[in-house]
């Protein structure tokens, strides 16, 4: 098992192996902001965010570029993640798309390989396309994301257990419809759940509010902001990662301290109760 150079939590990522940073970076829509990007993206590998999450849908592969731009000369140090569009996951226009992705981040393997929701194309196409990647070193694991469970009981009959290392879905305190069957579906296979849009995408709950007012209680409690509650509830559990994204050198702080945080029972609780999960819907939220 190799651990990442990291300062922060990190847990064992699925049936991937590798230790990696319980909170890590998102990279969506950075690459309005190129120069703040990359020194924000720096900024947390050095605080330990080695956990970075990209695709070559966002920015049509301008998020890569700069992702490639901050790892340069520390690929080591990070454990990266990008993602092939269901419309590019044929398995001939997987293996290119993973060449291109490679190329735009300017290395030569990826930790993670996922395809980002499913389409048309048939998931054996994809998962075949995968299987030879890996063979070929050029990913270390594949993922998916925004499956349900039946999804992910096909894939499992496709590529048998021990091989999908994780499903990257929407998850924050407002959002919490996975943990009726994905949570636990993942966590009797072995898969790490990665909570995408963890501080929900810029609208987080009011201070006004009944559950910002909880949160901001319980961030008087701990001597923390409550957007560092929230990521603490939603990394709470050993199969859970976390990927915000932040332009705020300041705010990347914030996150990485948050991996330490871990909340009593008493006060999952409260949140618990302050943001009810709700019945489950009929399919499985995206953003
Ligand atoms: N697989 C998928 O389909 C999928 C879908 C959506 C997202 N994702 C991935 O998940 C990542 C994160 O999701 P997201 O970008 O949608 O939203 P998010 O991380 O939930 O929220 C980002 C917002 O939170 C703010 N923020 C971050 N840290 C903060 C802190 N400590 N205190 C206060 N504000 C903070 C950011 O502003 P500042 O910049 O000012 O800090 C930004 O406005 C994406 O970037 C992407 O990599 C995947």
């Amino acid at each position: 098992m190799s651990k990442l150079q990291s300062s922060i939590a990190s847990h064992r990522f699925g049936c991937s192996n590798q230790q990696v940073s319980v909170i890590g970076q998102g990279t969506w829509m950075l690459e309005d902001s190129a120069p703040t990007a990359v020194a924000a993206l720096q900024r947390g590998i050095d605080l330990g965010l080695t956990h970075i999450d990209t695709a070559e849908m966002y920015g049509s592969g301008a998020a890569e570029r700069l992702v490639g731009m901050a790892i340069k000369g520390r690929r080591q140090q990070v454990f990266l993640v990008s993602k092939v569009l269901p419309g590019n996951a044929s398995r001939r226009n997987t293996l290119q798309a993973c060449e291109d992705s490679l190329q735009r981040l300017g290395t030569d393997y990826l930790d993670c390989y996922l395809l980002h929701w499913r389409g048309r194309i048939k998931l054996t196409e994809t998962l075949g396309a995968f299987e030879s990647l890996q063979q070929q070193g050029k990913i270390r694991s594949y993922g998916v994301s925004n499956f349900d469970v039946d999804d992910l009981d096909e894939v499992l009959s496709i590529v048998g257990p021990g091989k999908l290392a994780c499903n990257q879905v929407l998850y924050h305190v407002q959002e919490r419809a996975i943990e009726h069957e994905v949570i636990p579906w993942c966590q009797r296979n072995d898969v790490a759940v990665v909570a995408y849009s963890p501080l929900g995408h810029g609208n987080f709950p009011a201070r006004s509010g009944k559950g910002g007012n909880v949160l901001e209680q319980l961030a008087a409690k701990y001597a923390v902001t409550s957007y560092q509650i929230a990521l603490a509830f939603v990394c709470r559990l050993p199969e859970l990662f976390a990927i915000p994204k932040s332009l705020n050198p300041a705010h990347v702080a914030a996150n990485a301290a948050a991996a330490a945080l871990q909340l009593a029972a008493e006060d999952i609780a409260a949140i618990d109760q302050a943001f009810p999960r709700g019945v489950k819907p009929r399919s499985l939220p995206t953003i």
